[in-house]
C-alpha cells in the first residue's frame, strides 16, 4: 500500500489526443492508477478539438494506452479501473460555452486540475474560459513547455495565466525535474557532507552536461523547425539540470527555497559576448548519415522540411557562473538529435590532487569523476584512483568506478517515467518539481542573446553526420581549453 495520500480530483486534460497525452500522460496516469496512487473518486475528462462520438475517442485512448504501457506493464484489471474513470468532451479550446460541460462534469466539490497539453498560445484563453465557468477557484493549472520562444512571448504567456491562476497554483512542467536520478541530484549533494565540502572552484575543474538524443526530427518538423535545439532542450532541461548542480543549498526543501536558489544561479550565468558565440557556442545541424547500422536522412530531407531551414538540431556551448563557488569553472553543455546515443549524463571533473607523486605518464588519468547518468541505466558512479593488483605491477595506478546502479540496486522497484511523478506531485499540491515564473524568464533570458547573436551574424549551423556526436568544432570548443568530452574519443 502507498505511504502516502493522495486526495482525488478531477483531472481535465486539454489536448487529450495529442502525441504528448497518448504517449506519456496516460500512461503516467495509468501508472499511477496501478500503483494505488489515483483516489478512488479521481475522474479523468480527456478534452480535445476532434469531434466524433465519445465512444469512439475512449476506444482510441484505450487503444494508445495499451500500446504505450506495453504488454509487459499491463495489467487489464487497472484498464479497466483506470478506463472507468475517464469521459471525453470536444471542446473548442476558444469558446466560453464550450466549458460549461467540463463545469458541470466537475462539480464544485473536487479540487480540478487542469493540464495543458496544447500550444502556449491557448493557455491564456483556456484559462479565461475556466474562470467565466467558475472554475477558477479551486483549480491547479499544468502548463507544457514551451512556454513562448523568447522573453517577452514567455512573459505575454504568464501573464495571460496569472490574471486568472496565482503562482502557487501554477505548475510549469519541466519534466526532465522528475527523472529519478535528477530528483536524487539534490539527495546527493545534501544528504551527503563528503560531497558539499568539494563542491567548489578549489576542487571542481569543470562540468559536463550531455543530453543526446538517437533520434531525429521525424514527424515533428513543424514544430521544431521554429523552436530549434536551444529553445526545445537548453533553455529548460539543460539549464535546470546546470542549477541543480551549481545551487547554494537551500534553507529547506520547500518549492520556493530550491526555486530562489535556482534563480540565484542563473541570474549569475554570464552573458556570451560577440566573439564568445564563435569560441564558446557550436550550433549545427544533422546531414544524412548512419543510425544502428542503417542510413538515415538529413535534417533537410526529413518529410515535410523546407530545405532552406537553418534550424539548429546540436548545440555545445561554455556556460560560466560568476560567483564565488563557480569562478573559473566552465560548465559544457552539449545536446543534439541523431547523436550515436540516447544519452543523458553530467560529468563531475575533480581537480588534480595538489601535489602529485606518482609516474609522469600516468598524470594524465589522475582526476577523480562523478558521473550522474540520468538515462539509460540511471545511477551514479564515482570513478576514483587504486592501485592496480600485482607484484610485476608497482606503483601502477587504474581508475576504476565505484557504482551505484539504481537499477540493479533496488532490483524489485521499477523506475517511474518522470511525469508519473510530475502528475502525482501537482495532485499533492507540492511544487518543488516545477518551474516558477522568473526562473523560466531568467532562463530565457541568456538564451534570448543567444539566438540575438546567431542572427545578427548569420552564420549557418555547421553540419554534422547524424549518427556522430556533433560538429568537429564543439570538440574544438572544450579541448581548446585542454579538455575532452567524457568517453566518446
Ligand atoms: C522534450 C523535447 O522536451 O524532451 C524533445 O521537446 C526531446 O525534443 C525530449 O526529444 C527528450 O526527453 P527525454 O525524456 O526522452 O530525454
Amino acid at each position: 500500500m502507498p505511504s502516502i495520500t493522495v486526495e482525488p480530483c478531477t483531472f481535465a486534460l486539454f489536448g487529450a489526443l495529442g502525441d504528448l497525452a497518448l504517449r506519456k500522460l496516460f500512461p503516467a496516469l495509468y501508472q499511477l492508477d496501478g500503483a494505488g496512487l489515483l483516489h478512488e473518486d479521481t475522474r479523468i475528462i480527456a478534452l480535445a478539438r476532434e469531434a466524433g462520438s465519445e465512444q469512439e475517442h475512449l476506444a482510441f485512448i484505450a487503444s494508445e494506452l495499451r500500446r504505450y504501457v506495453g504488454a509487459k506493464e499491463l495489467d487489464e484489471a487497472v484498464v479497466e479501473r483506470f478506463l472507468a474513470r475517464l469521459s471525453y468532451l470536444h471542446v473548442d479550446f476558444l469558446k466560453s460555452e464550450d466549458y460549461v460541460a467540463l463545469a458541470e462534469m466537475a462539480g464544485s466539490a473536487q479540487r480540478v486540475i487542469a493540464y495543458f497539453a496544447t500550444p502556449a498560445a491557448v493557455y491564456g484563453a483556456i484559462c479565461e474560459n475556466l474562470a467565466k465557468v467558475g472554475l477558477a477557484e479551486n483549480t491547479r493549472v499544468v502548463l507544457e513547455k514551451p512556454i513562448g520562444s523568447d522573453l517577452e512571448s514567455s512573459r505575454k504567456v504568464n501573464d495571460a495565466v496569472a490574471q486568472f491562476f496565482p503562482e502557487n497554483r501554477t505548475y510549469r512542467i519541466d519534466h526532465y525535474l522528475g527523472k529519478e536520478t535528477v530528483q536524487n541530484l539534490i539527495a546527493l549533494r545534501f544528504a551527503n557532507s563528503l560531497f558539499e565540502t568539494q563542491w567548489n572552484q578549489n576542487y571542481i575543474s569543470h562540468v559536463e552536461i550531455t543530453v543526446a538524443e538517437k533520434v531525429g526530427i521525424e514527424g515533428r518538423w513543424g514544430y521544431f523547425d521554429k523552436a530549434g535545439q536551444l529553445r526545445d532542450m537548453i533553455q529548460n532541461h539543460l539549464l535546470q539540470l546546470l542549477c541543480l548542480i551549481a545551487m547554494d543549498p537551500p534553507a529547506d526543501l520547500s518549492a520556493d527555497s530550491i526555486r530562489d536558489e535556482k534563480v540565484k544561479v542563473l541570474k549569475a550565468l554570464a552573458p556570451i559576448s560577440p566573439e564568445g558565440l564563435t569560441t564558446q557556442v557550436v550550433r549545427g545541424q544533422y546531414i544524412a548519415g548512419y543510425s544502428e547500422g542503417k542510413s538515415v536522412p538529413g535534417y533537410l530531407e526529413e518529410p515535410n522540411s523546407n530545405t532552406q531551414s537553418d534550424t539548429e538540431t546540436f548545440v555545445a556551448l561554455r556556460a560560466d557562473i560568476r560567483n564565488w563557488r563557480w569562478a573559473g569553472v566552465p560548465f559544457y553543455l552539449r545536446t543534439g538529435k541523431r547523436m550515436p546515443q540516447k544519452l543523458s549524463q553530467i560529468v563531475i571533473h575533480f581537480k588534480e590532487p595538489s601535489h602529485y607523486i606518482f609516474a609522469p605518464e600516468q598524470r594524465l588519468q589522475i582526476s577523480n569523476k562523478l558521473i550522474i547518468r540520468l538515462q539509460p541505466d540511471e545511477g551514479i558512479s564515482l570513478r576514483v584512483m587504486t592501485k592496480e593488483q600485482g607484484l610485476d605491477k608497482g606503483m601502477q595506478l587504474r581508475s576504476g568506478p565505484l557504482q551505484l546502479n539504481f537499477s540493479d540496486t533496488w532490483r524489485s522497484a521499477r523506475i517511474p517515467d518522470a511525469y508519473e511523478r510530475l502528475l502525482l506531485e501537482v495532485m499533492r499540491g507540492n511544487q518543488n518539481l516545477f518551474v516558477r515564473k522568473d526562473e523560466i524568464e531568467a532562463a530565457w533570458n541568456w538564451c534570448d542573446q543567444l539566438i540575438a547573436g546567431w542572427k545578427k551574424s548569420g552564420d549557418a549551423p555547421k553540419p554534422y553526420a547524424a549518427g556522430s556526436w556533433g560538429p568537429m568544432s564543439s570538440i574544438a570548443l572544450i579541448t581548446r581549453d585542454g579538455r575532452s568530452w567524457y568517453g566518446d574519443i
